[in-house]
């Protein structure tokens, strides 16, 4: 029946999952974070579910493209890191997101200590807590480093998004199927 559709879709707006992933300059690895959970979403047809987005917690690189060794490294794994750089804004940040996926613990710090609230650092999560086939802490910053640490950060970003992707599946925080075709 065409109203129960409806009704699912409206629903699936209204429960939306809001991801943002962070990190210190939003040119290396958030963007590319963003990419690749768009990517694993995309292809399980969960698209019209999810919101996904990222930001940095420094203005340095605002309005730019991602950093051109992550867009490359990307590429060549198939996902487009094309997101252009923003600044983390705590006042509508923390509202308008559910989670927000941090990439080490500077990070953590920083940005638990710009919530206003319990409940908005409780949103707080770092991408290490979703790894599966890693034992690393953090998603180690690859600016200064060469291409292994590219690879190295995109193959922990892999692990950290199948593991909230499915975390978020076992917990029915979203459909494990799309009900919106
Ligand atoms: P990201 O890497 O935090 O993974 O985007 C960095 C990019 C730029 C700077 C630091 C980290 N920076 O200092 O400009």
């Amino acid at each position: 029946h065409p109203t129960n559709k409806i009704e699912r879709n409206m629903n699936a707006t209204k429960d939306k999952k809001k991801l943002l992933f962070i990190c210190l300059g939003n040119i290396c690895r958030s963007p590319a974070a963003h990419a690749v959970m768009q990517k694993m979403v995309d292809d399980r047809h969960l698209t019209a579910q999810f919101e996904i987005d990222s930001a940095g917690i420094g203005d340095w690189h605002v309005g730019e493209l991602p950093d051109r060794r992550m867009r490359k490294h990307g590429e060549l794994r198939g996902y487009r890191v094309n997101h252009p750089a923003r600044q983390f804004k705590a006042a509508s940040d923390f509202d308008r997101f559910d989670r927000i996926i941090v990439m080490d613990e500077e990070n953590y710090r920083i940005i638990t200590g710009q919530a206003r609230t319990q409940k908005e650092a409780d949103k707080v999560v770092r991408m290490a807590d979703y790894f599966r086939h890693h034992a690393s802490a953090t998603v180690p910053d690859p600016y200064y480093g060469g291409d292994r640490d590219f690879e190295l950060a995109l193959d922990l970003i892999e692990d950290g998004c199948e593991g909230l992707l499915e975390e978020l599946v076992s917990n029915r925080e979203c459909e494990p199927f799309d009900t919106h075709h």
